[in-house]
C-alpha cells in the first residue's frame, strides 16, 4: 500500500513569524547575514561561505557572467547555467574571474582614420563619452589617443573630420602601466584631475580604462564575495551526463564551486557524478547536489558526499505538478530536510548546509526560509527582473517586463535537468516561457530585500542566521488571516 502523509504539504505563504524579545543591542545595522556554503566539521570553519544568504538560479534566463558579477559585489553567488555548450559556460566563468572591479575593458573604440560622425554614432549607441583611439580600432589595440566630448565641437567641425585631427594624442595623455593597482590608479586620477586613466601593456596596447566614478561605486561594495586572489567568486551548474568533460573545463576556467542541476536529486546519477569528482579531485572541489524534498533524499546526498544539498519542489515557472503530479510544498520540504540535516549533524558532527531553491514570492519568504533552517536561498524569478539578468526588457501594454523562462520549457530545452536516463531530448515541457515585471538594478533590490530580512530578524531577537534558527517562533495561518494579512477593508488610493 502507498504511504500517506498525515499533513498536507505547505508553502511559505501559509506561515508567519511571531515577534520575540529584542534587546537594544539587536539593531539591523548589527545583523550579520554570513552563512556557510559548504559542509564543515563541528568546531571548524567552512572552507567557503557567503556574506549574504542568496544565490541565483542555474537558469539561462537568470545566471550569466553579468549577473554573477553584480551578485558577488553584494556578497552572494551565481551558479552560471549549464544548459549551454561547455566552452561558452567556461567563458562566462572566465569573464567573472577576469573581471577586476574598477578596471573596464573599453567597449567604445575607433581608429585614427575614422571620423567625427563615427564618434557621434558610437556615443549615441553606447551612451559612453570616453572613446579609445587604437591603431586597429579594437579594445586592446595599440593606444594612439582618447576622444571625449571636450575634444570636439559639433557646431564648428564637419562630420568628416578625422579622429587623428582632434583626439588627445598619447603624448598629451596621462596613462599608466597595466600592473597599476586600483588605489594607485585613483591617486593618479586625483593628482592629474582627470576622469579616466588608460592602462597599457609594455607594447603600448590598451588593456583597461579606470574611471573616477567607478572607484566610488567600488568602495560601496562592503560585502563583496571574493576569493583569495581578490577575484569575484562564481559557481557553475553541471549535469549528470557530460561531467567528465564539463567539470575539468569549468574548474580550469576558475569556478569556485559546482552544483548538480536536476529536478530530481534522489538518484544514483547524482552519486555517480559526486563519485567522479571525489575520485579525481578529492575534497578540494566543492559540489552541491539536489533537488530533494524529504529526509531520505537529503541523507542519500549527504552520504554520497555533497557539499551542500538543494531542496526544491518547483519554482514560479514550474508546471511539473500539473504535468506529472509530483512535487511538494516548499515549506514542508524545507522543514523536513532541515530536521534531517540537524539529525545528521548530531550523529556525524558534519554540518551540511541546505539551500532552499525556488518559490520565493515575497521578500519575507526569504526570512521564513532561513528561520525554517535554510542556510541560503536560490532565486530565479527574483533575479530575472533586474537589469543585470541576461534576458530582454520589453514593453508590454505600457509596462516594462523582462523575459523569464524555465529550464524545462521548450525554449531552454534543458533535457539533462529532467533526464531519467532515457533519450537525449526533452519529451514534454515542465516549465513555461513568461514575463516578469522589470524592477531595476540588482543592487537596489537586494539591499531593500535584505534590509527587510535584517529588520525582521531583529523583531525575532536574532543578530545572525543561526540565532534566528534557534529563536524563531513560526505559526501556520488560517486562510482568513492570509486575506487580512494585506491591506483590507479599505479602498487603495494608489494601485500597488
Ligand atoms: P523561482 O525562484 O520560484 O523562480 O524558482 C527557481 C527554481 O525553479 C530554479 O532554481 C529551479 O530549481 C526551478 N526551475 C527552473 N526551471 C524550471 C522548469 O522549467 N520547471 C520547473 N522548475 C524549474
Amino acid at each position: 500500500m502507498a504511504f500517506y502523509y498525515e499533513e498536507p504539504s505547505r508553502t511559505f505563504s501559509e506561515y508567519l513569524l511571531i515577534p520575540g524579545y529584542s534587546s537594544v543591542e539587536c539593531v539591523p545595522a548589527k545583523v550579520s547575514l554570513e552563512t556557510p556554503l559548504v559542509k564543515f566539521e563541528k568546531g571548524k570553519e567552512p572552507e567557503l561561505s557567503m556574506n549574504i544568504p542568496m544565490v541565483s538560479a542555474i537558469m539561462q534566463s537568470v545566471s550569466d557572467d553579468r549577473l554573477a558579477i553584480a551578485l558577488a559585489q553584494e556578497g552572494g553567488l551565481s551558479f552560471i547555467y549549464g544548459s549551454q555548450p561547455i566552452e561558452s559556460q567556461a567563458e562566462m566563468i572566465e569573464k567573472v574571474k577576469r573581471y577586476r572591479a574598477g578596471f573596464v575593458v573599453s567597449d567604445s573604440n575607433v581608429s585614427a582614420e575614422m571620423t567625427l560622425q563615427d564618434v557621434l554614432r558610437l556615443t549615441e549607441q553606447t551612451g559612453h563619452s570616453t572613446i579609445a583611439v587604437t591603431e586597429d580600432g579594437s579594445p586592446n589595440g595599440k593606444l594612439l589617443g582618447i576622444v571625449t566630448n571636450k575634444d570636439y565641437r559639433v557646431s564648428r567641425m564637419t562630420p568628416d573630420t578625422r579622429v587623428k585631427d582632434f583626439m588627445t594624442k598619447l603624448d598629451d595623455l596621462v596613462y599608466a602601466q597595466e600592473e597599476t593597482t586600483l588605489k594607485e590608479a585613483n591617486d593618479i586620477i586625483w593628482d592629474h584631475k582627470i576622469n579616466c586613466l588608460p592602462l597599457v601593456n609594455k607594447n603600448q596596447e590598451l588593456v583597461y580604462l579606470v574611471f573616477r566614478k567607478d572607484y566610488d561605486t567600488h568602495k560601496k561594495n562592503e560585502y563583496e564575495l571574493i576569493d583569495s586572489s581578490k577575484r569575484y567568486m562564481v559557481g557553475a551548474g553541471i549535469n549528470t551526463r557530460d561531467y567528465e568533460e564539463r567539470v575539468p573545463a569549468l574548474l580550469k576556467a576558475g569556478a569556485d564551486i559546482l552544483c548538480i542541476d536536476s529536478s530530481e536529486g534522489f538518484s544514483e546519477w547524482q552519486k555517480l557524478t559526486i563519485d567522479y569528482i571525489r575520485r579525481n579531485y578529492g575534497d578540494r572541489v566543492k559540489v552541491g547536489a539536489g533537488n530533494v524534498v524529504d529526509a531520505e533524499g537529503f541523507r542519500f546526498l549527504a552520504e554520497a558526499g555533497a557539499d551542500f544539498v538543494k531542496v526544491g519542489g518547483g519554482g514560479a515557472i514550474c508546471i511539473t505538478r500539473e504535468q506529472k503530479g509530483i512535487g511538494r510544498g516548499q515549506a514542508t520540504a524545507l522543514i523536513e530536510v532541515a530536521k534531517a540535516r540537524d539529525a545528521y549533524y548530531e550523529e556525524t558532527g558534519i554540518y551540511v548546509p541546505i539551500c532552499s531553491d525556488g518559490g520565493i514570492v515575497h521578500d519575507y519568504h526569504i526570512t521564513l526560509a532561513l528561520a525554517m533552517g535554510a542556510d541560503f536561498i536560490m532565486l530565479g524569478r527574483y533575479f530575472a527582473r533586474f537589469d543585470e539578468s541576461p534576458t530582454k526588457r520589453v514593453n508590454i501594454n505600457g509596462s516594462y517586463m523582462k523575459e523569464y523562462w524555465g529550464e524545462g520549457s521548450a525554449r531552454a530545452r534543458n533535457w539533462q535537468r529532467y533526464d531519467m536516463g532515457g533519450d537525449k531530448k526533452l519529451s514534454f515541457e515542465e516549465g513555461v516561457d513568461s514575463f516578469v515585471p522589470y524592477a531595476g538594478s540588482l543592487k537596489d533590490n537586494v539591499n531593500l530585500t535584505l534590509s527587510k530580512v535584517r529588520s525582521t530578524m531583529c523583531n525575532c531577537g536574532a543578530i545572525n542566521i543561526p540565532e534566528l534558527q534557534q529563536k524563531a517562533k513560526i505559526t501556520l495561518v488560517s486562510s482568513t488571516s492570509i486575506v487580512e494579512g494585506g491591506a483590507h477593508d479599505v479602498m487603495l488610493r494608489d494601485k500597488r
